[in-house]
C-alpha cells in the first residue's frame, strides 16, 4: 500500500520538482496526497485528523520532520524524496493555520 501511494506522489505531484512549490501547487497536494489517508478535508481516514486544531500542540518544525522522515512503523509515509524542506515547511504551515499566504 505504502509503495502506491508513493507512486501516485511520484507520478501526480506537481511538487516532484524537488524545489519551492506554488502555494497552490502545496495544497493541492496536501489535499489530494495526504488526503488520500487523512481525508479530502483533512479530518481523518487512514491517518489522523490534520485539521489546524488536532495539530495545535505541534509547531512548523515538528511537523514538518513528521511530513519530511514519517512515522516509522506506521503507514505514514516520508516525504523527503518528493518535496524539498521548504516545502514541508510550507505544508506545515498550512497544516497549522488552515491557510498558506
Ligand atoms: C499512506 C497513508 C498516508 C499518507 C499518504 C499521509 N499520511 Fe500522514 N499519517 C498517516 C497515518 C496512518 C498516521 C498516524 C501514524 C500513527 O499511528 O502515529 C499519520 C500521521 C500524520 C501526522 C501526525 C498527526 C498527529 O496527530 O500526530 C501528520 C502531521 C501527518 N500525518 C501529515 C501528513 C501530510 C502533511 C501528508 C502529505 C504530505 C500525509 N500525512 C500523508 C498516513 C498517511
Amino acid at each position: 500500500m505504502r509503495s502506491v501511494f508513493v507512486l501516485l506522489a511520484i507520478c501526480c505531484s506537481p511538487a516532484f520538482a524537488g524545489e519551492t512549490s506554488s502555494s497552490d501547487a502545496l495544497i493541492n497536494l496536501v489535499h489530494q496526497d495526504c488526503g488520500s489517508c487523512h481525508g479530502l478535508t483533512l479530518k481523518g481516514g487512514l491517518g489522523p485528523d490534520i485539521r489546524p486544531n488536532a495539530l495545535s500542540h505541534y509547531d512548523v518544525s515538528t511537523l514538518s520532520t513528521i511530513v519530511l522522515d514519517g512515522i516509522p512503523d506506521t503507514a505514514m509515509p516520508p516525504w523527503r524524496p518528493l518535496m524539498s524542506e521548504a516545502d514541508a515547511k510550507k505544508i506545515a504551515e498550512y497544516l497549522l493555520h488552515g491557510d498558506l499566504k
